[in-house]
């Protein structure tokens, strides 16, 4: 359906007034793998609306679970857990449903699914996962583009060194890790909020893990999992993307239900730009844009607590009319840039080479037609047609509706003119 849509905005109104942040796209997902883990009912509060979270529940559903939902709240019942083979068509839907192999096979002993194969980001390996999993005890075949797992004898502890701090990797490794006989340990783990909110999740459950935010993260196996009630960390990269909407059109903003401790690789940037950012407690924060901006020092992507790549694209159309010249070095991943040509038709002035954007600063973008390729790009094409002078179209809203809660609605509310058509 959204496939066909695109949003009309008529850009060049200041957006002024106050958000509420849903719930982490990248927390919900990996939380409602780790419910196949928990032998009943488990309750998720503040669980956004997103297609990618849609197609979470049909995976769950899929292998025997029975998923509802009623408002941000996102029920579980793992009580019988078949689990079998993820289809075809929904692991091509959605990359990040590798994430289910690690509690499928925790759970179930066996799995089947497709590789989930490169997209629009670049190759998306997933040579770390399967590395840890098999030095755990799974048995991995991989043929025909489908990956046969299952655990033999039963998973078991290891000492695994990741070589990148992999999200993804670090994720199946706990999730595997924590009904696996024995110790595990992960060096070199990620440590992102959303780690940290899966391992509060699993321990919630049962689980007994140490070090979850650090760079070594000790688990002990434990025999069952009991399901939990958890609610979902705030959404940095969407609240990231709202302050770039803010700044873009020169207004202020409120934002509630954040956590702005989760934001700092970030919001430095926008304090070097000149805006002021005040914190207050519970959850909100306050930005105020100015007339014009300086163009921010070098931004390089790096694994949290650096600065996100997911919030690349939005803050490369902020800096579109930034005074002077920006760089971003995208270390992350290898394809990163594809919102760029699409700036570039609204105006802007960008030149990329491999992983390095430079951004001249220009006075005005200018309304165009564009298109989304993947979803932090298309939110940085609704953040720059903000502030572009007359009309723009954006299409591709499959790909924005992935991980934005109604992105139009929430503009709308401040102030923006945007309508999806
Ligand atoms: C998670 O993806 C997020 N997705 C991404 O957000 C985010 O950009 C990324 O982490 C980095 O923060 C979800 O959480 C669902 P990685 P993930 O494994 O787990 C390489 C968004 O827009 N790598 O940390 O796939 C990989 O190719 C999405 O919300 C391997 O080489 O990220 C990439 O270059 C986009 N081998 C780098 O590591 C592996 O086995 C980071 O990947 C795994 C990863």
């Amino acid at each position: 359906m959204s496939d066909r849509q695109k949003l009309i905005v008529n850009g060049g109104r200041r957006l002024e007034g106050e958000l509420r942040v849903h719930g982490a796209k990248n927390s919900a997902l990996p939380l409602l793998s780790a419910a196949v883990l928990a032998h009943g009912e488990t309750v998720l509060h503040n669980c956004p609306a997103l297609t990618d979270v849609d197609v979470a529940c049909r995976i769950l559903t899929h292998i025997g679970c029975k998923c509802r939902r009623s408002g941000d709240t996102v029920t579980v019942d793992a009580t019988n857990v078949f689990g079998g083979e993820i289809p075809d068509n929904l692991m091509r839907e959605m990359r990040s449903s590798i994430v289910f192999l690690g509690a499928m096979l925790g759970r179930t002993g066996r799995c089947k699914l497709t590789f989930p194969g490169g997209c629009e980001l670049g190759a998306r390996p997933i040579d770390l996962h399967l590395s840890a999993l098999r030095q755990m005890g799974a048995e991995i075949i991989e043929q025909h583009g489908y990956l046969d797992c299952n655990v033999g004898k039963g998973l078991h502890g290891a000492k695994i060194v990741l070589s990148f701090p992999s999200v993804g990797a670090t994720e199946n490794i706990l999730l595997a890790a924590v009904t696996a006989k024995g110790e595990t340990e992960i060096h070199n783990a990620a440590r992102e909020p959303e780690i940290v909110d899966l391992a509060d999740f699993l321990s919630k459950c049962g689980a007994k893990i140490r070090g979850a935010g650090e760079s070594v993260i000790a688990i002990d196996g434990v025999e069952r999992l009991e399901p939990c009630e958890h609610s979902v960390i705030p959404d940095r990269i969407a609240a990231g993307t709202y302050l770039c909407a803010a700044a873009m059109t020169r207004g202020e903003m409120i934002l509630t239900h954040c956590c702005p401790e989760h934001m700092t690789g970030f919001l430095q940037v926008l304090e070097a730009m000149g805006m002021r950012i005040y914190t207050y407690g519970g959850g909100k924060m306050y930005l105020s844009g100015k007339k014009s901006y300086k163009a921010p020092p070098t931004v390089r992507t790096m694994p949290y607590p650096g600065f996100p790549t997911d919030i690349q694209a939005p803050f490369t159309a902020l800096c579109t009319t930034a005074e002077g010249t920006s760089v971003f070095v995208e270390t992350i991943f290898e394809n990163r840039f594809r919102h760029v040509s699409e700036l570039v038709r609204l105006g802007a002035s960008i030149k990329t080479e491999g992983r390095v954007c430079v951004v001249q600063g220009v006075k005005q973008l200018s309304g165009a037609k564009v298109c989304a390729a993947e979803l932090r790009g298309g939110a940085a094409l609704v953040v720059a047609s903000l502030a572009a002078e007359g009309t723009s179209e954006i299409s591709g809203l499959q790909y924005i509706d992935r991980g934005y809660e109604c992105l139009e609605g929430a503009l709308r509310s401040i102030g923006a003119d945007i309508k999806r058509v």
